[in-house]
């Protein structure tokens, strides 16, 4: 295997730029903001920024509706911004990586605005279009965002397919000239110098609406291979592939050693398992501890020496883990750092979603107070439908994507620190409590356990390149495994819930030492305390 490239050892943390620092007051978070933070990305230890998307946007889905990708939005700052934050970045050994948003583009794209003048038009065919009648679609198939996946046009008498909101049309990637335009702009930022490229619902691009196909249609990995042929390849880059349909089949194929395709898949088998089966996110479940080991499990069996994968809890789509999995209440500490030590053993590249690495938790807010687009349309709809409002309020208090969306928590201070301003979204009230500049310094606080780990990853290469083995995959409460190469062993012993456990698992003896764990006076005994964590290190 090739350990050799820089992201195999490298823990990349994401910014949500509208929420991470405000320079200018004016309630938005901005590149000057995030220059401003880079001291705080580099005291963490992190290597890499992925940085949502700050593209020209008219922010219908927070940046993920792009009208222009080669400009900043005047929202987050200008072209010259987006240079200096590179530069600034550099310095501090941290590489940029933009989100680039390839499935489908604004309606204020410049593309689609000549796309629907006429079918003659040249950029018509940048689309997927089909006739039909007013009223009447082409299919029934339903965007993600709630609705028709079809809009019709009455200019042109056709309909456009759209996976995500009426604002988001789908490109048509059957279209060669139009591959050829997104290399061409690739190359454009590849020039600028950012350290890669993080891939929005990528597995959609090959899409076959006749035939119902969205995600894995069948040209996918011939368009991935071209992708990377004409732009990733010719630099030393990270590409991340957001893929929710991935198998761990089909990531072998994005995140083949040889680098045809991506360096790494995204894909979230283990963080969907949390609801009714063949529902969606919103039917809230529990979750299914067994089968959370038997994914993670699977997931570093078979991608070992034959992909690359990775490891996440948080991210701007989903709620924050420690109110989701871990315990937001008396253990917020303990859980919080428990599962970061359980995810950073692992193989692959650990993520770490801004506020993450302060235990920042979900928010529960009246409707009133939520901005974003999914959350919005889900409540009307569902109420339409005739569900009852404290049951929609109690999945979006669980799943909504503006959990993750609220202020980073700089300090106690006004808003958080973030804003001088009005923030475009209201704070988490609990930031008086859980902020930045009282974790910074603390030895014990949740930010330095993560600090610990993302140092671990490159001192010792065991966390890159050693095999996994589950350990006591049938125990309901204790997730633990074992990596190993030639020289070491590394040893991860977690208790997933609030009840003190007894571990059946002989803890090791003097051979191994202990490198890092949740609780103050930790010994060798076999009895552990709610959601305590251990890691221990050995030399073979
Ligand atoms: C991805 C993004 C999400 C966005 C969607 C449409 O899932 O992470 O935020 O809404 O794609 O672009
Ligand atoms: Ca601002």
């Amino acid at each position: 295997m090739n350990d050799n490239k820089w992201w195999k050892s490298a823990v990349i943390y994401q910014i949500y730029p509208r929420s991470f620092a405000d320079s200018n007051h004016d309630g938005i978070g901005d590149l000057q903001g995030i220059i401003s933070k880079l001291d705080y990305l580099e005291n963490l230890g992190i290597d890499a920024v992925w940085l949502s998307p700050v593209c020209k946007s008219p922010q219908d889905d927070n940046g993920y509706d792009i009208s222009d990708y080669q400009d900043i939005d005047p929202m987050f700052g200008t072209l010259e911004d987006m240079d200096e934050l590179i530069k600034e970045a550099g310095k501090r050994n941290i590489r940029i990586i933009m989100d680039l948003v390839l499935n489908h583009s604004s309606d204020e794209h410049y593309w689609f605005k000549e796309a629907k003048k006429s079918r003659e038009n040249p950029y018509h065919d940048y689309y997927v279009w089909r006739d039909g009648a007013e009223g009447t679609p082409p299919n029934d198939m339903r965007a993600a965002f709630g609705g028709s996946a079809w809009e019709w046009v009455p200019e042109i008498k056709q309909y456009y397919f759209h996976q995500f909101a009426v604002k988001q049309p789908d490109l048509n990637w059957e279209n060669p000239k139009l591959r050829k335009e997104i290399y061409t702009m690739i190359n454009w930022w590849i020039e600028k110098g950012v350290g890669g490229f993080r891939l929005d619902v990528i597995d959609q691009i090959a899409k076959e609406p006749d035939k119902r196909i969205t995600n894995n249609g069948p040209r996918l990995h011939e368009f991935l291979r071209e992708l990377s042929k004409e732009t990733f390849q010719k630099a030393d880059l990270v590409t991340v592939g957001e893929a929710w349909g991935a198998t761990t089949e089909l990531a072998k194929l994005y995140s083949n050693p040889d680098n045809s395709e991506l360096s790494m898949v995204f894909q979230f088998e283990h963080i969907c398992l949390d609801q009714l089966e063949g529902k969606e996110k919103w039917d809230l479940a529990p979750l299914p501890f067994l089968r959370l080991k038997e994914v993670f499990g699977r997931w570093q069996e078979e991608l070992f020496e034959k992909g690359w994968n990775s490891l996440f809890w948080n991210n701007h789509d989903l709620p924050r883990i420690v109110s989701r999995w871990g315990n937001d209440g008396k253990y917020r500490v303990e859980s919080a750092k428990m599962l970061a030590i359980l995810l950073h053993g692992m193989q692959g590249t650990p993520y770490i979603y801004q506020g993450e690495e302060l235990g920042m938790t979900n928010a529960a807010y009246e409707i009133e107070e939520y901005r974003d687009i999914e959350t919005l349309n889900l409540y009307k709809e569902r109420l339409e439908n005739g569900y009852a409002k404290e049951e929609v309020m109690r999945s979006i208090h669980a799943k909504s994507r503006d959990n993750a969306r609220t202020p980073m928590q700089w300090n106690d201070e006004k808003n958080a620190g973030f804003t001088e301003g009005t923030p475009w979204i209201k704070l988490n009230p609990n930031y008086k409590e859980i902020n930045a500049a009282k974790q910074v310094n603390d030895r014990n606080s949740i930010f330095s356990c993560y600090k610990e780990l993302i140092r671990f990853r490159k001192q010792y290469p065991v966390f890159v390149r050693g095999n996994f083995q589950m350990l006591l995959a049938n125990h309901e409460s204790i997730f633990a495994y074992i990596r190993e190469d030639d020289q070491t062993q590394l040893l991860v012993i977690c208790n997933f819930y609030d009840q003190t456990v007894d571990c059946p698992y002989k803890m090791p003896g003097e051979d191994m030492r202990l490198l890092i764990s949740n609780y103050k006076d930790t010994d060798q005994n076999f009895i552990l305390r709610p959601y305590e964590a251990r890691m221990y290190l050995g030399e073979k």
